[in-house]
């Protein structure tokens, strides 16, 4: 390799890292469509039959690859795009998938579609790995197909594209061919062990569907996803998106049925879906099949679950907790509960939660920092809105809270400091 070979390759490294970036922060709160699918009740003809299943099937997926989740904001028509994608380097935008023939894939067949899912190019070029065809590369070609049959009965929206605003040398499309060369791979590794139909179609479900690598596996020095450390926590956005291997989810006290009332609920004992997980149980995962989310908590935990921890007791200063447990009492119990036993319809539980029980006290200093907006989740359950606290407290005193929260209900060591604190503000 020549250096100046060596240097542009660094170059596209690097700007490719920043791309992949974009996945951290959602800006927009987006809705689902809400088309119906063509009914199979009047005894149709075999082909009729066929296309309409096709066209369920196609709902389904599109769900289940929650493809809403960045291509339909807020406040716009169903997939016509604009969701903002924040990156260190620069902004992407969620395009049109309507079938506008203008603006949006009217104009595309079935093979472009494809293409696009799975390389990650268009008719017009290269797409950015913004838009998650690393995961989606493992679709079927016929799962491709139904998603893109049900995309062309959707409403047309005549809804320009925005351009990505990146900086040089993060705007030149055409770079991300070499690093699509370097590492964009056909598969990707499984963190947990496993043989069974379940654990088969959990790993298409969560691997190439649910695109769950993308945020929970860490990334290397060039934005890959790190096949060393599958589904091992990744730190894209401002609330980290924790280990969930087998071992990590474990450790934390998960069990499938917790997991399997987490995806339908966005509640379980373990706690609830906030920040940039709550979309993914907001808009895909609660209409996933029982049997799906049972396949997808079974390949999470493998064939072979690790059987749950149980809470650790952890020896600590007995001042220093006195001191986080007034704190607590004054702030947070009215919400939490005394004893952290949480109350029904307002708030999870602190006792045991995922949360607390990290290794890493980011998540729940953050938490605590920013609070967590009203979240309406499935059926009738809403949760009011956790108030942030960054400026009622002090660095030390929610130091002190997180160190009495992590002895007392996590089973983790009493070490949160207030510089820790500090650096997340
Ligand atoms: C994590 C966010 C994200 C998710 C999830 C996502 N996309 Fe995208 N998608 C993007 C971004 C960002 C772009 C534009 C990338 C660019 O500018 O190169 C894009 C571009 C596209 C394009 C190219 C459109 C064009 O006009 O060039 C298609 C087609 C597409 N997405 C389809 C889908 C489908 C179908 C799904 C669900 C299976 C999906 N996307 C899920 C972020 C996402
Ligand atoms: C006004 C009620 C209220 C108060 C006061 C409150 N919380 Fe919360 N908290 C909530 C609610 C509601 C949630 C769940 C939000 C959701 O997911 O929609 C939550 C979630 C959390 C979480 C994330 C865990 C999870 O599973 O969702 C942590 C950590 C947390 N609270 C800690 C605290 C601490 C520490 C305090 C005191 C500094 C505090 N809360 C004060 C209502 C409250
Ligand atoms: C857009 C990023 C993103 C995607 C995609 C995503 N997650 Fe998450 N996930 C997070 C974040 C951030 C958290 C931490 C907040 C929380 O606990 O709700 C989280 C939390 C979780 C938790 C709770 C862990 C714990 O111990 O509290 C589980 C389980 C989980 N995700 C599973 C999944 C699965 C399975 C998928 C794919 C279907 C997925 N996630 C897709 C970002 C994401």
């Amino acid at each position: 390799m020549t250096p100046r070979f060596q240097t542009l390759r660094r170059i596209v490294l690097v700007s490719s890292a920043a791309l992949l970036a974009a996945c951290g922060d959602r800006h927009d709160n987006t809705t689902t469509a809400t088309t119906p699918v063509a009914s199979v009740s009047s005894a149709p003809a075999d082909g009729q039959s066929a296309a309409a299943d096709q066209l369920a099937r196609g709902r389904y997926l599109v769900k289940a690859a929650d493809c809403a989740a960045c291509h339909t904001t807020a406040d716009g028509a169903p997939f016509a795009g604009g969701v903002k994608l924040a990156s260190p380097f620069g902004t992407f935008y969620g395009t049109n998938i309507t079938p506008d023939k203008d603006h949006g894939i009217g104009k595309w067949s079935a093979g472009d579609f494809y293409k696009a899912l799975h390389d990650g190019v268009t008719p017009d070029g290269q797409l950015y790995p913004a838009m998650p065809y690393t995961s989606y590369r493992q679709l079927s070609r016929a799962d491709s197909d139904a998603m893109y049959a049900w995309l062309m009965t959707q409403k047309p929206a005549a809804v320009a594209n925005h351009a990505p605003e990146l900086s040089f040398p993060f705007n030149l499309r055409f770079a991300v061919r070499f690093w699509d060369m370097l590492f964009l791979e056909d598969t990707l590794p499984d963190a947990s062990k496993g043989r069974t139909a379940d654990w088969n179609r959990g790993r298409y479900l969560t691997g190439a569907l649910g695109h769950c690598a993308e945020c929970h596996t860490p990334r290397g020095k060039f934005g890959q996803l790190d096949q060393a450390l599958p589904l091992g926590g990744g730190a894209l956005g401002r609330v980290v998106a924790p280990d969930i291997t087998p071992h990590g989810l474990a450790a934390r006290g998960w069990t499938a049925p917790d997991l399997q009332t987490f995806f339908a609920t966005g509640i379980a004992p373990q706690g609830s879906a906030f920040s940039e997980m709550y979309p993914v149980v907001h808009l895909s995962s609660q209409y996933l099949t029982h049997d799906d989310l049972r396949a997808m908590s079974t390949y999470l935990l493998g064939d072979q679950p690790p059987a749950p921890q149980p809470l650790q007791s952890v020896s600590a200063d007995a001042a220093q907790l006195a001191a986080g447990r007034n704190v607590y009492l004054a702030v947070c119990a009215g919400c939490h509960g005394r004893d952290g036993e949480g109350k029904p319809h307002v708030a999870v539980p602190m006792h045991g939660n995922s949360t607390v029980r990290q290794n890493d006290p980011h998540n729940l200093i953050v938490a605590m920092l920013d609070g967590i907006d009203a979240q309406d989740f499935p059926g009738l359950e809403r949760m009011q809105e956790m108030p942030g606290f960054a400026g009622q407290l002090s660095d030390a005193e929610i130091a002190q809270l997180a160190s009495y929260l992590r002895a007392t209900w996590g089973g983790q060591p009493a070490n949160v400091t207030a510089d820790a604190v500090k650096a997340l503000r």
